[in-house]
């Protein structure tokens, strides 16, 4: 068994760890709304206003701090005044991106609100700038956030909801460089310019204004979008990283049945965001130092479940993605000086999901879990951490953060990436005593999944811990996830 020392500074904060880099995203695909989180009110399955009960329970235990709705590709051709009012009345379109289903419309802006404060958690909206117009974007912030007085604020209080709602994160576009338009930056940024001009800040409300940002590696989109867009009343840029196995887009490859080089390929690929972060972030740094980044979609993209609709994007869930998901949080924390919001890609039944419905039954998988292990690193300050590590295949075997709680309790992230070797950690934290831990082991096969049928085969468990007067140490089992709070 390998031997690796850690030390962790409690003096050296670093930056806050803003919960929303928690994050999560909801679209009108698949499964994800429909069958999914929304079941509509006359289902057998328990809901509350149609939303799924044991789906709201579940997302309050991983402290779900932000939702990201209703697109994705489908909020470039959303038309939100189709989604109020009566709902036998509302208007069907056909969702042309996600397998031509025909949307109904059930589920709007009232049902989005309804959800969020279900939850607990800040609501996210993606605007339409690819299909839509000016006016109907300031009339959706209007119909939310003005308290009366305008048609917009009677309309929604006809439609039943007398106060308006808080409304802080509002994206102007999603993937405009694509399904959002397939614009170039200088296009895009004019665009975006004249279209967050008219979204007001009304009866008290704030708005965050994010700006589309780039895919991937396109460092010129950030370049040019933000020579145009500067500080002009943008708080934030997005990025979007899928992981795909060995950067395919073809052959992605199985969720469940891949070999252990594709397993190492994912990690490896999954690793590459810290390289994005680091150059888009040096960018946005030539043009301001207030503009933050926001990873509004990011996990692991497979080929979708033999026998499913190709347009729904379904896919499992197995110890591989909560490794990746570990490391993505892990590096999402070391740079919360720049990050302020992360989004998985998404929430139910869709790519990296949370949770998986097939009618009335739920399952969490193993990205779920990792969600709850790391809850505790929310609205606290990082602080300095450093692991002894080696390389295996290519990718580093430890993958680590740490952080001070506002109740002065430590948070500790680990991963153990190498799928044949056990690790010890011996740490020494400088400034902090531990009296007692709590330490969560998420671990298994790497090809180990939640199912229907077996729902907690992957599932955690306690951690063996021993402590010393500055410190602690752990065994982590090869492919392997914990999570410890020091007092
Ligand atoms: O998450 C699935 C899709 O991936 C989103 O709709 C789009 O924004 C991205 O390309």
């Amino acid at each position: 068994m390998k031997q690796l020392n850690m030390v962790i500074n409690a003096l050296d904060k670093r930056s806050h760890i803003n919960p929303e880099i928690y994050g999560h995203f909801s679209e009108h695909l698949g499964r994800c709304i429909y069958k999914g989180i929304y079941v509509g009110e006359d289902s057998p399955i328990p809901n509350t206003d149609g939303i799924r009960n044991d789906i709201i329970q579940a997302f309050r235990d991983i402290k779900m701090p932000v939702l990201r709705w209703p697109g994705g590709c489908f909020a470039d051709e959303y038309h939100w005044k189709d989604g109020i009012g009566e709902k036998s009345l509302r208007k069907k379109m056909v969702n042309t991106h996600w397998g031509g289903v025909t949307e109904d419309n059930s589920f709007g802006t009232h049902e989005f609100f309804n959800l969020c404060e279900q939850i607990g958690c800040e609501p996210y909206l993606a605007g339409n700038l690819g299909s839509g117009s000016v006016q109907e974007l300031a009339e959706w912030i209007e119909y939310i956030t003005l308290d009366s007085g305008s048609p917009m604020a009677e309309l929604r209080k006809k439609n039943g909801r007398e106060k308006p709602w808080k409304l802080k994160y509002l994206g102007i576009g999603n993937e405009n460089w694509g399904c959002g338009g397939s614009m170039t930056p200088e296009y895009y940024a004019n665009e975006y310019r004249r279209y967050q001009t008219y979204c007001r800040n009304f009866s008290g409300n704030k708005l965050y204004k994010i700006a589309c940002g780039p895919n991937g590696d396109d460092y010129e989109w950030t370049d040019k979008l933000l020579s145009i867009v500067k500080d002009w009343h943008t708080s934030a840029i997005s990025l979007h990283y899928y992981t795909v196995p060995k950067g395919d887009w073809i052959h992605k490859g199985s969720a469940t049945d891949f070999t252990d080089d594709e397993y190492y390929s994912t990690i490896s690929s999954t690793l590459h965001i810290e390289e994005l972060i680091k150059k888009h972030s040096a960018i946005i740094s030539k043009y301001s130092d207030n503009i933050k980044l926001i990873i509004d979609e990011w996990g692991c993209w497979y080929d979708v479940e033999p026998g499913t609709n190709p347009g729904f994007l379904y896919q499992q869930n197995t110890m591989r993605d909560a490794i990746a998901t570990a490391c993505n949080l892990n590096i999402f924390n070391a740079h919360s000086d720049v990050i302020c919001m992360a989004n998985l890609a998404q929430a139910v039944n869709v790519l990296q999901a949370l949770i998986l419905t097939e009618g009335d039954k739920l399952v969490k998988t193993p990205t779920y879990h990792i969600f709850g292990m790391f809850a505790q690193h929310q609205d606290s300050e990082l602080i300095y951490s450093f692991a002894e590590n080696f390389s295996v295949n290519g990718i580093p075997a430890v993958s680590q953060s740490a952080s001070i709680n506002p109740d002065g309790s430590i948070t500790v992230t680990l991963a153990n990436c190498t799928l044949d070797e056990d690790i010890e950690i011996n740490s020494n934290i400088v400034g902090f005593s531990p009296k007692s831990a709590v330490a969560t082991l998420l671990t298994g096969d790497v090809r180990d999944y939640n199912s229907f049928d077996n729902p907690d085969t992957v599932t955690p468990t306690e951690l063996a811990i021993s402590l010393s007067d500055n410190g602690f140490s752990v065994t982590l089992p090869k492919c392997s996830v914990a999570s410890i709070t020091l007092r």
